[in-house]
């Protein structure tokens, strides 16, 4: 006889034996946080900052290279846009999604979250970004102006790196748990806000729109948030 069983029937069920399927509790520590947000009614919103995106692009035909390749097409403005007048509407917008991620994550009331610099990417059919981050900032953020099927999903990589060392097999043809994703997409919409770790390393997919003309241009407007201190 053993111990176990000295103290129980042999027939009753030991411990291991009677531990509920909800006896295991996980907790998500250090989480990773995107941000959503769909901008209401933001038709005309998107037509006024098309007009002003292309005037831009008319005035700064060069623009900046950064995670862009300007040699497939793709364009990026200077970094000011939030500046300028005909982008106000836009950063109220930031501002209001700035303050409810405040609330949301507790940060001091004595500051806020405020937009150090922003731009306009557009990529036509062929236009991608490298694999890239926004030093010097907190959070990084990007707002889609037009957005056509198949114009090129964003996608974020797991910042764990050492998560990726180390491949599980998971059950194939079925969707793994949101906690064991090492990636994850987000397929542009116009109207659409994403706000994101400014660390987290993201790429955008190429453009493959079948549109024509300038209806086939991913057009986006990104965003880097700093904490300020209120005046
Ligand atoms: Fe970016």
């Amino acid at each position: 006889m053993t111990r176990d069983t000295q103290s129980r029937g042999a027939s009753e069920p030991g411990p291991a034996a009677r531990l509920s399927e909800n006896a295991l509790k996980v907790r998500p520590y250090f989480p990773t946080l995107i941000f959503s947000l769909e901008v209401p009614d933001s038709e005309m919103l998107n037509a006024d900052l098309i007009e002003a995106i292309y005037a831009e692009r008319e005035r700064d035909r060069r623009g900046v290279p950064k995670s862009n390749f300007p040699e497939l097409g793709s364009w990026h403005s200077h970094v000011n846009l939030h500046k300028d007048v005909t982008f106000s509407e836009l950063v109220q917008c930031v501002d209001e999604a700035s303050d409810m991620m405040c609330r949301e994550l507790g940060y001091h009331r004595s500051y806020r979250l405020s937009i150090g610099t922003m731009w306009s990417i557009i990529n036509p059919p062929g236009g991608v970004n490298r694999a890239h981050i926004h030093p010097g900032c907190i959070w990084s953020g990007v707002y889609y102006v037009q957005a056509p099927t198949n114009s090129g999903r964003i996608e974020f990589i797991d910042p764990r790196t050492q998560n990726l060392m180390s491949p599980v097999k998971y059950i194939p043809d079925t969707r793994r748990p949101r906690i064991c994703w090492t990636k994850v997409r987000y397929k542009p919409v116009a109207g659409r806000m994403l706000i994101f770790p400014s660390w987290l390393y993201h790429s955008v997919a190429p453009n493959r729109s079948r549109a024509r003309g300038k209806d086939a241009d991913r057009i986006i407007v990104s965003f880097n948030l700093s904490q300020k201190k209120r005046e």
